[in-house]
């Protein structure tokens, strides 16, 4: 007997839907056949916009659709890295950073893994170097080559189209889902019906056997995949399975959210993510061609929505009664099992944490990866369900930790919210990297090298946040370690080649400042050509 899964039926069709279409399409073939139910009257979240490197990697390479095909489809522009801005001094939200000491409150978070030096990352000879007033140069611009082009809004490729440096995408997620939704019915026969589910149909034993729609139609299938969104309408609803919310690690629960026209001939496209520090939260600024997308995500416990959409048209001189917002509630935290039965929750069904780090719709991607590792067939064994879920609990729970410290972490105690952060416990496993950390260790050192991290998901997803991230937060902070690694002391010839690979970073800095185009130029002519 064939005891394969015949039938995938996925019910949403957002981001998460159609990433899970299209990439289990692929990764199945014609062995299987997928559906999307999408409704017609329940809109998609309609925000996430920025995106990680591994996007192409691990997602559109596997599908095997070419970075400028879908760039062009999807209106993306280039991210290098986030701005953090103001998040160390106290004050009101302002586009741009405030004056700190002799430079001002601002630092990046690259892509990209550091250089190493007689067997120790490159961070731990610049901390060894600061601690002993030898260098005053902040970590990002002292170990990275991109803050000097991200402040010249350079693109980060060169005019030719070879990369210069690791990057990610800014777009219009829902631009996304339309093109994956092209592509998925187009070239992997998947199937997609356009329908309000109304009732979930369930066997003796508890399985969803088949989904039925407003129309009367009774979608079948063997494997369910609940993609529709905060409301878990198979996960939680169907199968009752509980979401654990995480408001004790993170407090923003809530956005306003609009798309601000801009003027890229005279004042540039900026290559890169702001996360500008408010009194009750942070905002968002994902610059694409013609506007920029924001969004105040805030704490309702410290803002109710009237002061959050002051503060935030006030942050952009745009008028509340006048500008289109979009107002979102989320919930943060992740099912308590994201795979019950025959249902596995992606997306914002599965789990979500504010897009601080924009990883939405990785978890989407990572996801589906993870349930293509361990598809099941109709015996559903329990060993499959439970990697899996082992799996999706660790990747979101070790993102959700980092993005806490990101809180935890800012000095700043000027308002309610900011005091608050500060007294959230921190997990027992964040605590112990921070320990080390400040002992002067390298928190999770890359397993790989940079030339295989990014096209290598599984080695990305067993170690997502490396050294050179802790580092370019915490030190951007403000927070550094006690003292310097003690290794570093014995380490004559690694202290001489860091001083090389330093000036290395200047160099290939100044060089990159000569030679790249204004990631304008280069944004206008690759969608020109298209
Ligand atoms: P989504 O809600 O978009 O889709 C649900 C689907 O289910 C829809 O197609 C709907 O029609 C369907 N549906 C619902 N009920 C149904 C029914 N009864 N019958 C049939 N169909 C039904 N991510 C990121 O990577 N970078 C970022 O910058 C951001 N930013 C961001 C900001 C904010 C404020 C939020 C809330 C989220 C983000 N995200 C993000 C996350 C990102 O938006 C999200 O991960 C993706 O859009 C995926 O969304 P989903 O497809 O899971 O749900």
């Amino acid at each position: 007997m064939d005891n394969r899964v015949a039938n995938v039926v996925i019910l949403g069709g957002g981001t998460a839907g159609w990433m899970a279409a299209a990439y289990l399409g692929k990764a199945l073939g014609r062995t299987v056949r997928v559906w999307v139910l999408e409704s017609p009257s329940v809109p998609r979240i309609g925000v996430g916009e920025a995106s990680i490197p591994n996007l192409q990697s691990a997602f559109f390479d596997f599908l095997g659709i070419e970075e400028d095909r879908w760039m062009r489809e999807c209106n993306a522009a280039f991210k290098t890295g986030i701005k953090f801005v103001n998040w160390r001094t106290p004050g009101a939200g302002e586009p741009g950073p405030r004056p700190m000491g002799a430079g001002t409150d601002h630092y990046y978070h690259t892509f990209g893994l550091l250089p190493e030096s007689h067997g120790l990352p490159l961070s731990q000879y610049w901390f060894a170097r600061k601690y002993t007033g030898e260098t005053d140069v902040p970590f990002d611009y002292a170990c990275l080559a991109e803050p000097p082009i991200m402040d010249a809004k350079k693109a980060p490729r060169f005019a030719d189209g070879r990369p210069a440096t690791r990057y990610a995408w800014h777009f219009d997620a829902a631009h996304v889902a339309d093109f994956l939704r092209r592509f998925a019915t187009a070239e992997l026969d998947v199937e997609h019906i356009e329908d309000h589910m109304v009732e979930v149909l369930r066997d003796a034993r508890g399985y969803v056997t088949a989904l039925r729609t407003e129309s009367g139609r009774l979608v079948e299938g063997d494997l369910f995949v609940d993609c529709s969104g905060f409301r878990g309408l198979l996960i939680n609803e169907a199968m009752e399975e509980p979401f654990v919310h995480m408001n004790d690690h993170l407090l923003c629960d809530s956005a306003v959210a609009t798309a601000v026209p801009h003027d890229d001939e005279a004042d540039g496209i900026e290559p890169y993510t702001s996360a500008i520090a408010m009194k009750s939260g942070w905002t968002w600024k994902i610059p694409m061609l013609g506007r920029f997308g924001s969004g105040y995500v805030y704490s309702s416990r410290f803002a109710d929505q009237d002061e959050a959409i002051r503060d935030f048209c006030a942050l952009w001189d745009l008028d509340p009664e006048t500008t289109p917002l979009s107002r979102i509630r989320f919930r943060v935290g992740r099912n308590r099992r994201a795979w019950v039965k025959n249902v596995v929750s992606i997306g914002l069904a599965s789990c979500f944490l504010e897009p601080l780090e924009s990883t939405g719709i990785y978890f989407a991607y990572a996801g589906v990866y993870q349930l293509v590792k361990f598809f099941p067939d109709k015996g559903f064994a329990p060993g499959l369900r439970d990697g899996f879920n082992a799996e999706i609990e660790a990747m979101f729970d070790d993102m959700r930790d980092f993005v806490q410290a990101h809180f935890c972490f800012a000095p700043r105690r000027d308002t309610p919210f900011w005091r608050a952060n500060a007294e959230l416990r921190l997990s027992d496993s964040i605590r112990e990297k921070i320990a080390l950390y400040e002992a002067g260790i390298a928190i999770n050192p890359p397993v790989t090298d940079e030339s295989t991290y990014y096209a290598n998901i599984e080695a990305e997803f067993r170690n997502f946040w490396t050294n050179g991230s802790y580092y370019c937060v915490l030190a951007g902070l403000g927070h550094l370690p006690t003292r310097p690694l003690p290794l570093v002391a014995h380490r004559q010839q690694g202290i001489e080649r860091a001083g090389e690979l330093f000036a290395d970073i200047r160099r290939r800095q100044a060089e990159l400042l000569d030679t790249l185009p204004s990631n304008y130029e280069y944004l206008r002519s690759l969608h020109r050509a298209g």
